[in-house]
């Protein structure tokens, strides 16, 4: 019998997620004997049983595209916006598994299809995940795939605009994604030769950042390039948000919580135009004309790197593997040059975030870079 395996995309698309879905469903067809549907849009197309067959015809010529032949979204089945409200569709989730005979559903997703991907479980579903998003902020992986090609975009983006930095003898700041992890601008603004770098796991201090570029000019460099996550606080921001997150940690009940979690949503929403704050912050201190660049979504769109596309293509394949042993409840991550079941459990609500005396952190210190919390 057949192995009739279900397959969605959900969460911030990314490249590499057409090589992962070619991969486990090649390797799940022509080695394993299973078949295997895609879901379309993320867990609302569970929800509405809107299918596509991953044919070969289907598939054929997707390794090298970005996006997902699938399509996304960031709906979550307990809590999902359907005709103006918001409802739990785990039971739907729950129909269309069994309608279709599935033997298990894949998701591949970031950190919150992992807390997804569990609840399923737990309400009695086969599920395996796999770890994309450009951030790399997913826990128990050596590396999510999508970030690789990020950092080369974001790389490529730092290295144009230190000629014309240069040329107009500007302060460019460079926000890059990243949710709340550093990865990306860490990893971006080490291989462009960022000056300054700043990330949300270092709160900065906005004098020490200006400190850094005026040494600069002393030392003949008329020109800045400061790269931020946009997740990146200032010192005091980063305060505020602590005393928040602990005073919601000890709430005395569920409205108080609920309080707490509103003032936090309100102060992230806020922080949206930090970098636009920043820039004019520096322009003041360092009397250097500055502007800023807003990469977005250019950082996650078109053709995966080739390490991301050998990424995706491990990862898809090994999943198929750990199928065909009914190994189940896990997500498939990166260990080395191979792949590890880790189990739901581990992986749901955990972050990977830079730690401050991270070999990345310590070799940009060793180059001069200021992380913006010391000279
Ligand atoms: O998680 C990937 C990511 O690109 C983050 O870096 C960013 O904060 C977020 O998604 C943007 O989300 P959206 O595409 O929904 O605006």
């Amino acid at each position: 019998m057949k192995k009739q395996i279900g397959i969605l995309t959900s969460g911030g698309d990314c490249p590499g997620l057409n090589a992962a879905i070619r991969g486990l469903v090649r390797a799940g067809q022509e080695h394993f004997s299973m078949r295997c549907v895609g879901f379309r849009d993320g867990f609302r197309g569970l929800v509405q049983d809107r299918t596509l067959e991953l044919t070969p015809d289907v598939l054929s010529g997707t390794l090298t595209n970005g996006g997902t032949i699938l399509g996304t979204s960031r709906d979550k089945p307990h809590r999902m916006p359907i005709g103006g409200k918001v409802r739990d569709m785990t039971d739907a989730v729950v129909e269309t598994y069994q309608r279709h005979h599935l033997d298990a559903l894949v998701c591949l997703g970031g950190g919150g299809t992992q807390k997804n991907a569990l609840r399923l479980k737990q309400a009695g579903l086969n599920v395996v995940t796999l770890p994309k998003t450009i951030d790399n902020d997913v826990a128990f992986t050596d590396v999510t795939f999508g970030f690789d090609t990020a950092l080369n975009i974001v790389t490529e983006a730092i290295d144009r605009l230190h000629s014309t930095a240069m040329s107009h003898q500007r302060v460019i700041v460079v926000e890059v994604m990243g949710h709340r992890a550093g990865w990306l601008a860490l990893g971006a603004g080490i291989a462009g030769g960022a000056d300054v770098i700043l990330i949300p796991e270092i709160p900065y201090d906005v004098e020490i950042v200006a400190q850094a570029i005026r040494r600069r000019t002393r030392a003949g460099k008329t020109f800045s390039i400061v790269a931020v996550a946009e997740g990146a606080n200032s010192q005091s921001q980063a305060e505020a948000i602590a005393k928040l997150v602990a005073a919601k940690d000890q709430a005395k009940n569920k409205a108080e919580r609920k309080e707490i979690s509103a003032q936090l949503d309100a102060f992230h929403e806020k922080h949206v135009n930090h970098t636009v704050e920043l820039t004019s912050r520096l322009e003041e201190l360092t009397g250097l004309e500055s502007r800023l660049t807003i990469l977005g979504h250019l950082q996650r769109g078109g053709a995966p790197s080739a390490a991301d596309r050998i990424l995706a293509t491990r990862l898809g394949t090994g999943c198929a593997e750990l199928l065909s042993r009914d190994t189940h409840g896990v997500m498939v991550a990166a260990r080395s040059q191979g792949v590890e079941p880790v189990p739901l459990e581990t992986v749901a609500g955990q972050k990977n975030l830079v730690c401050p005396e991270h070999p990345w952190v310590q070799a940009a210190r060793h180059v001069g870079t200021c992380l913006g919390d010391r000279l």
